[in-house]
């Protein structure tokens, strides 16, 4: 039965014979579609593009095109739109490239209206199954979308929440993780790393120092040199940030795990640094990143027992370390980032302000 839902959809009909065509589309105005017509393939395709009819019903042996020709360009520029066709000469040949072409029937001539118009219910039919299908797939990709990017929204928050959090504790360096994210995820895009690799680079910067929950206070806070006792009490904070971080499932959101990275960022080329005291190669390529940004970030911050080094120290302080202590790669894309911002280096780093971080002693960094 032919619904008021399926009246007024536009629906095509060609056929190079006119008794046919008036025909069959008398029968589909009575049913009450908006019908269009035409003579030939070329007709219906200008009408067919101009139109965009739910439903084509199309001859099959006609002289400019065929019915399959027609069948073929309509499923290739709209796969949705139905295409029913007939034939008076049919073979079950032609049946089967019809419905292999995407036909969504065919019918023998001469047409049984009562049959046509059941046929074309039918086609009608279909036609709203696959939108229905296809609406509930956009839908879906839309949440999946929208979740994803909520879900992403909530990491990024939660890693600076987390990293704020030592922060709190230890108000003396505040702002230090940020920028050194910043700084890191500057050489990194300076060594082409891909986007996925930056991300890792600045949530790896963010935590760098969360084991400093670790470390007693009066520590973090001594406005004196460290003794070699405290010192190595500070050198737990790599262990104890790895210890936070490493049921956190980075790697399946990132690809890589942040807390191996954070448990190397005090690892030195050369071997002499900890916690495990690690060499080159056994070092990871985003921990060799960090650690160039965050001795720039420490020695360029002021300490009670010395100024803040300015940037041309600051940078000779690197270059005299650069092959001993740091991949050279790394320290020179440094240089590069440093030098395209020489005349604002603040650009370097988020708006954070650096005025506690510049005159409390951090001792953390010899
Ligand atoms: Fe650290
Ligand atoms: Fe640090």
């Amino acid at each position: 039965m032919i619904t008021d839902d399926h009246k007024h959809i536009k629906i095509l009909v060609i056929d190079d014979e006119p008794v046919v065509l008036d025909v069959v589309c008398q029968a589909l105005e009575m049913a009450g579609f908006d019908v269009l017509s035409a003579t030939g393939g070329k007709m219906g395709m200008e009408i067919f593009r101009k139109e965009q009819p739910v439903l084509v019903l199309t001859d099959i042996n006609m002289p400019e095109m065929t019915g399959f020709d027609i069948l073929k360009i309509i499923k290739h520029e709209s796969p949705t739109t139905q295409v029913l066709v007939f034939s008076g000469k049919g073979t079950t040949g032609d049946v089967i490239e019809a419905l292999r072409l995407g036909a969504c029937n065919y019918l023998y001539k001469p047409l049984a209206i009562e049959f046509l118009l059941l046929t074309v219910n039918r086609c009608l039919e279909r036609y709203e199954l696959i939108q229905e299908r296809m609406n509930r797939s956009a839908m879906l990709e839309k949440q999946v979308t929208e979740r994803t990017a909520a879900l992403t929204r909530t990491f990024h928050s939660t890693v600076k929440s987390l990293g704020r959090l030592i922060e709190m504790r230890d108000p003396y360096t505040f702002g230090h993780q940020h920028r050194v994210a910043f700084l890191a995820v500057a050489i990194g895009k300076e060594l082409s790393m891909a986007q996925q690799e930056l991300e890792i680079i600045q949530v790896a910067g963010l935590l760098h120092d969360i084991g400093k929950a670790a470390v007693p206070a009066e520590l973090l806070v001594k406005p004196s040199q460290l003794t070699t006792q405290e010192f190595e009490l500070i050198k737990c904070h790599p262990q104890a940030g790895y210890d936070v971080l490493k049921d956190i499932p980075f790697t399946e959101s990132l690809g890589k795990d942040v807390a191996i990275i954070v448990l190397q960022h005090h690892e030195r080329n050369d071997g002499t640094g900890y916690p495990q005291g690690l060499k080159d190669d056994e070092i990871e390529h985003e921990s060799k990143i960090l650690s160039v940004a965050d001795i720039f970030e420490a020695i360029s911050s002021h300490r009670p027992y010395r100024p803040a080094f300015d940037i041309e120290s600051a940078k000779k302080e690197l270059m005299n370390k650069r092959d001993k202590y740091y991949a050279p790669e790394c320290i020179d894309a440094c240089m590069r980032v440093i030098e395209q911002n020489q005349n604002d280096l603040s650009r370097l780093f988020e708006p954070v302000t650096r005025t506690l971080a510049n005159h409390i002693h951090n001792p953390i960094y010899k």
